[in-house]
């Protein structure tokens, strides 16, 4: 058994009785990465209050949360109908949903945050967050770009405060970057990475660097795909197709954009370009403005660089 299956199984059958690090869980913003993260905490036994602006949208998480759980619970339990709606109406139980950002976090052992990549929202909402939080609440942010000592600059909690990058989608992909700035305690990294067990991720640890490991790799070649686009070099299709079949991706870089969303993108290579200007791999692109200007944002909105059904 490797590791990783071991963590899982560990989280997966004894996370009811086991203590866990930090058991009350709320995640705030409940789109493509919250809903993933809640579930998943949900799954392991956490108890978890998913955050959202408006009813409408914590509807909206909470359906995705729903069938997201069938295509987990189709792969764990096959065809066993009862085991599956035990495992579903367990994990659900634990699932709680508010509009208040400051009723949400009175019991929380840990806040993780996942809304719009911009650092004043951020900030806006960390500020509220640190006063309405217990003193012990640990914060983290699963920001994919932004310098996580700079978001926790607003709140009183700097040891208290650490990243947590989640990689789309939560409930499938096995990594989780942690991240520690240098006022990032070692009992919060610690508990951080023993959060990452317990939800049956396998832990890298990185520095507070821009993009963290994966970002700093994936933006740019997403970004120089997009180049190659406007030069006209080859059609979005034909590249995709290439990566794929040519260098074993399971996505081509415009079916990932698609997938990651051309917003958060935008924000990510705009933020890095104002930041480092003079850096070629973060020129912001015509192509992916104009797109996210007319609300083509990918597969979230039904269009971005390809149609998706909604
Ligand atoms: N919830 C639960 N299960 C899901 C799921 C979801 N949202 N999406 C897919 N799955 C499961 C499916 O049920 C399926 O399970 P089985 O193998 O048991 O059938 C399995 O995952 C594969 O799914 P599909 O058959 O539907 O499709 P696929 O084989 O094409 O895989 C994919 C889909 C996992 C998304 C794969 O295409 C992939 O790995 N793509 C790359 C994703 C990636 O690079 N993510 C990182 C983005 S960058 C990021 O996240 C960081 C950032 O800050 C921007
Ligand atoms: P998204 O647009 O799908 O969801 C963001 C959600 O946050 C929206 O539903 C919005 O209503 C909600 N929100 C905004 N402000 C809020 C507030 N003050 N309180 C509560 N909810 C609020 O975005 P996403 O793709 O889930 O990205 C969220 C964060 O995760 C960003 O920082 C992003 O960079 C990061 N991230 C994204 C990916 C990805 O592949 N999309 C991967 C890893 C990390």
């Amino acid at each position: 058994m490797s590791f990783l299956t071991l963590n899982i199984f560990r989280s997966f059958s004894s996370s009811s009785v086991m203590n866990l690090a930090l058991k009350n869980v709320t995640v705030v913003g409940g789109g493509l990465m919250g809903s993933g993260i809640a579930q998943v905490a949900a799954q392991t036994g956490h108890n978890v209050t998913l955050v959202e602006v408006s009813q409408p949208l914590l509807d909206k998480a909470t359906s995705n949360i729903k069938k997201s759980l069938e295509r987990v619970a189709k792969k764990k339990f096959n065809d066993k109908a009862q085991d599956s709606e035990k495992f579903m109406k367990e994990t659900l139980d634990r699932l709680k949903t508010t509009t208040s950002p400051s009723d949400s976090v009175k019991e929380a052992d840990i806040v993780i945050e996942a809304i719009v990549e911009n650092i004043k929202v951020k900030h806006d909402l960390f500020k509220a967050l640190d006063q309405a939080a217990p003193k012990s609440t640990i914060f983290a942010s699963n920001t994919s770009s932004l310098s996580i000592a700079e978001i926790a600059s607003v709140t009183n909690r700097k040891d208290r405060f650490g990243g947590l990058h989640f990689f789309n989608p939560v409930p499938v992909m096995k990594l989780l970057e942690v991240i520690r700035t240098s006022e990032t305690s070692d009992d919060t990294y610690n508990k951080m990475m023993e959060f990452g067990k317990e939800l049956g991720k396998q832990t890298i640890t990185c520095k507070d660097t821009p993009g963290f490991v994966v970002n700093r790799l994936l933006v740019p070649y997403m970004g120089e795909a997009v180049r190659m686009l406007e030069r006209g070099d080859a059609t979005a299709r034909d590249i995709d197709i290439a990566m794929k079949l040519g260098a074993g991706y399971p996505m081509g870089p415009f079916e990932l954009l698609d997938y990651v969303g051309l917003d958060t993108t935008l924000f990510i290579l705009d933020g890095w370009h104002e930041k480092y200007p003079e850096n070629p791999l973060f020129k912001p692109s015509e192509m992916l403005k104009k797109l996210v200007s007319e609300g083509k944002l990918g597969m979230k909105s039904g269009e971005g660089f390809y149609k998706h059904k909604k």
